[in-house]
């Protein structure tokens, strides 16, 4: 499964690629290749405004700064996710463990909330500090307020300080990373 962007090519391109469709879509690909081989762990973001959660695949992600610690966190514009995050100024980064990597599909659509099992697609969560929903089988979670929001074009980078972490399991839990699937995403 590649969840990848938008359908033609984009440049810049390097001086070496002429400026026909075919040497540019080809150049596109590379780029998406290239691009694809970076490495990048993979987590379920949590979202919340008002009463309306979500939980989304996601594995743009980073730390940013120790001082304040500072989480990254890239996301499309389209997607609910972004909307409950300008709207509610949280996020949650929920870890994953490997053995569990089938729940990653889960997730790439807006989540069905059900209020009286507590559920988002069937999955328990809880709510975090935050408010931001904490997914129940998370290994690890990282409960953030929205501190900046970076426009980059079709996603925002949303840059959320850290206020409250836990493991929900034993702490040498192995997480997934976008290796152990054969999903992309980017490039
Ligand atoms: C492996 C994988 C990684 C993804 N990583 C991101 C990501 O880093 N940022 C992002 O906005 N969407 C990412 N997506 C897409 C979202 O999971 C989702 O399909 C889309 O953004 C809609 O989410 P929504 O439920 O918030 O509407 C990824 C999808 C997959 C399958």
């Amino acid at each position: 499964m590649a969840a990848a962007g938008g359908s033609g090519p984009i440049g810049p391109y390097p001086e070496r690629v002429g400026e026909g469709d075919e040497e540019r879509v080809e150049y596109d690909k590379l780029r998406r290749r290239v691009l694809w081989t970076m490495p990048y762990g993979l987590y379920a973001v949590g979202s919340r405004a008002g009463e309306r959660r979500n939980l989304m695949t996601t594995n743009w992600v980073t730390q940013v700064s120790f001082d304040p610690k500072l989480i990254g966190i890239g996301v499309e514009k389209p997607a609910l996710t972004h909307e409950l995050i300008v709207e509610g100024q949280v996020f949650s980064l929920n870890t994953i463990a490997r053995d569990d990597r089938a729940i990653v599909r889960k997730f790439t659509k807006p989540c069905e909330w059900d209020a009286a099992a507590s559920t988002l697609n069937g999955f328990a969560v809880h709510d975090g500090a935050t408010g931001a929903p904490i997914l129940d089988q998370a290994p690890a979670f990282v409960d953030c307020e929205v501190r900046q929001a970076v426009d980059l074009g079709g996603h925002t980078f949303f840059i959320g300080e850290v206020v409250d972490v836990g493991f929900q399991g034993p702490e040498d839990t192995e997480v997934l990373r976008m290796e152990d699937t054969r999903m992309n995403y980017g490039g």
